[in-house]
């Protein structure tokens, strides 16, 4: 077996990975945990067959290795330390997926398995069983429980999943502790945090920098196109900004009315630009939102239709309020910003618009104390 400290340090010497001490602490735990599941049979895997269940009756099952939980700030190298674990972990059965995806396919997974268990069936326990045949090292790439809908599968699958003996490896930005608090619903969590912190042990990565900061294409902030990929560096953007602080709700009073702010986390808001820009919002709102946000993130700006004023109209509106209180824009887009207006139909106005948003790119945008 290679371990991971090998690979590490032959990317090291040959210049693709810079030495990290805090990263390479976290090194040794994986090569740690590759040596103790080399030779680990799970219960799920060990009981087949006549023989193996004969023999499982006398054997206890073998208590499983203890999973690994990084936890850290964004750019610090978690998910490229948990993938070299797993091109190097010997075992066959095994997944590394993003954790959105895991849950989709579960979600999936589960309502055809409802569906044939009738009324009344609880398809968890065939749904854990029939994931820890296909593999019992799942490795999650930012780990999170967004919704109480999450959490009570999450909790229940989960429990499940250890019983059979499968071991998690998990990088996140929260601590588990953390995972899923402050919202309602949060008490009937509490058990399952429990759970993980007896299967995972929690290690924060205290690496010395931002790898991705200084990178040009992670520091572009206007996005083209809208695609997964631009959706992804959002979500890495939006955890920066907002110093992975939790997603709330919000109501701004503007004007006596109430501007509800669906997705914020300290000091940043993300927003579609449909639910910005093609509703019935006007300048107030707009610097509202300015003075409340240092950075706002604006999701899938389509090409514009020169039909529809309003919305290049409010959308103009929107980045005079951005620039004049110095806010951080950064959106995903169909087309660059001095081409999603087509010249040949762009009204003069809109010149305003690019120029600005051309020098809302600059790195230090934003970063002015601001006069409020
Ligand atoms: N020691 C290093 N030397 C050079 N580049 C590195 C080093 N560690 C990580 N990187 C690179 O920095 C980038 C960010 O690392 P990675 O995606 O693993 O961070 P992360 O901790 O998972 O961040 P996030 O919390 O945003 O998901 C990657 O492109 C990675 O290859
Ligand atoms: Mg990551």
């Amino acid at each position: 077996m290679n371990l991971p400290s090998n690979v590490y340090q032959a990317r090291v010497k040959a210049g693709t990975l810079k030495q990290d001490d805090a990263q390479q602490k976290i090194v040794l735990l994986l090569d740690q945990l590759c040596r103790s599941l080399e030779n680990y049979q799970p219960v799920v895997h060990s009981a087949g067959g006549m023989f193996g269940t004969l023999k499982s009756l006398w054997k206890k099952p073998e208590q499983p290795p203890r999973g690994l939980y990084l936890v850290g700030s964004v750019g610090r190298g978690k998910s490229m330390l948990m993938d070299l674990f797993y091109e190097q972990v010997p075992v066959q059965h095994k997944i590394r997926t993003h954790f959105h995806i895991f849950m989709q396919e579960t979600y999936k997974r589960f309502h055809v398995l409802k569906q044939q268990s009738g009324k009344g069936g609880d398809p968890i326990p065939d749904l854990a069983k029939e994931l820890a045949q296909k593999a019992w090292l799942l490795c999650f790439d930012e780990f999170q429980v967004n919704d109480i809908a999450d959490a009570v599968l999450l909790g229940r699958l989960f429990e499940q999943l250890f019983a059979l003996g499968v071991v998690v490896v998990a990088t996140s930005n929260v601590n588990i502790s953390s995972l899923f608090q402050n919202r309602p619903g949060a008490d009937a969590f509490k058990p399952f945090i429990k759970i993980l912190s007896q299967q995972m042990q929690e290690v924060e990565l205290n690496a010395a920098q931002d790898y991705r900061l200084g990178r040009p294409e992670d520091e572009k902030r206007w996005l083209v196109p809208c695609n997964a990929e631009s959706k992804e560096r959002l979500d890495h953007i939006f955890l920066r900004e907002s110093k992975a602080q939790p997603i709330k709700e919000e109501a701004l009073t503007v004007m006596g009315r109430s501007l509800r702010i669906p997705c914020a986390a300290g000091d940043v808001t993300r927003f579609s630009f449909t639910d910005l820009c093609d509703v019935n919002l006007g300048v107030g709102d707009y610097l509202a939102l300015a003075q409340r946000f240092k950075t706002i993130i604006l999701d899938d700006i389509p090409r514009f239709n020169p039909d529809n004023m309003n919305v290049i109209e409010r959308f103009t509106m929107l980045i005079d309020v951005l620039y004049e209180q110095n806010v951080k824009l950064y959106a995903s887009a169909a087309a660059e910003f001095d081409e999603i207006y087509r010249k040949e139909d762009r009204r003069a106005f809109f010149e305003r618009t690019i120029s600005r948003l051309n020098e809302m790119q600059g790195q230090n945008w934003g970063n002015a104390k601001r006069i409020m």
